[in-house]
């Protein structure tokens, strides 16, 4: 495939760990292993495919609310993964973390930040995980953070304006999603990347996480790159 019409940032929902635990008779924090494997055998394809940004979305606001043995074991599998950061410094990739980032123990909080110190300076993809996010609460948090920057009166060189109010948002300096694949069978965003997939393509496959393989990821690509995207022109 031509570099043209490849995507600049890929947002890609990882649903369906805890199908795939259920259908093996496991508990669903196995399916969360396994899910935690194919992310990282994905994270390789994508750069060697050569990709710029992707977003993957890990957990949700609304998935804080599940049982608390479920969300502990998902903690710990992202602990973990801040374990093995150096392979991604190996790899020249950036990693950033996005969400309400406080919602972790702070120990992990630390690993996040240092992970995204250590990879600052690396100029190939962005592996940008979004962790408790959810697109209404950033949205809401942009919105108080120019009010409170605000308060005493909107200087009179800044303007609300689309752009500007997107460096509000946790992806600040990342470009819109292009494209956004959702494993697992449904057919909804469930509150990922609202603002920043406005104009994405989405791409929808009945195939569980953890089942996701390289040869999907290049069958979801080469659906994008048949696409007309008119942004609402002619
Ligand atoms: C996606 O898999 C991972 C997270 C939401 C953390 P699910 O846990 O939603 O799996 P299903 O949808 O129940 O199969
Ligand atoms: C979306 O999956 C969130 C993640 C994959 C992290 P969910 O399984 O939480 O979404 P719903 O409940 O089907 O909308
Ligand atoms: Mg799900």
């Amino acid at each position: 495939m031509s570099n043209a019409k490849l995507p600049v940032h890929v947002g890609i929902i990882m649903d369906g760990n805890g199908r795939w635990a259920k259908k093996r008779g496991l508990p669903r924090k196995l399916g969360h292993r396994e899910g935690g494997k194919v992310f990282r055998k994905i994270v390789e394809a994508c750069i060697d495919l050569d990709l710029q940004y992707v977003t993957f979305y890990a957990l949700s606001t609304e998935n804080t609310s599940r049982p608390k043995e479920e969300v502990e074991a998902l903690v710990k599998l992202f602990d973990e993964y801040l374990d093995d950061i150096r392979e991604m410094s190996d790899k020249n990739t950036r990693l950033r973390f996005i969400g309400g980032l406080e919602f972790f123990p702070k120990t992990t909080c630390k690993k996040m930040q240092d992970a995204e110190t250590a990879t600052a300076s690396n100029t190939g993809m962005t592996c940008c995980l979004a962790l408790n996010y959810g697109g209404r609460s950033e949205i809401i948090r942009a919105v108080s953070q120019i009010i409170s920057e605000h308060a005493t009166g909107i200087s009179p060189t800044w303007e609300l304006s689309e752009e500007n109010f997107a460096n509000y948002l946790y992806t600040r300096g990342m470009p819109n999603v292009d494209l956004v694949i959702r494993t697992g069978g449904e057919r909804r965003i469930s509150n990922f990347l609202l603002w920043q997939a406005a104009y994405a393509e989405y791409y929808f496959t009945d195939v569980l996480w953890p089942d996701f393989g390289k040869e999907n990821l290049a069958t979801a690509l080469g659906d994008y790159a048949e696409r007309n995207r008119r942004f609402g022109g002619l």
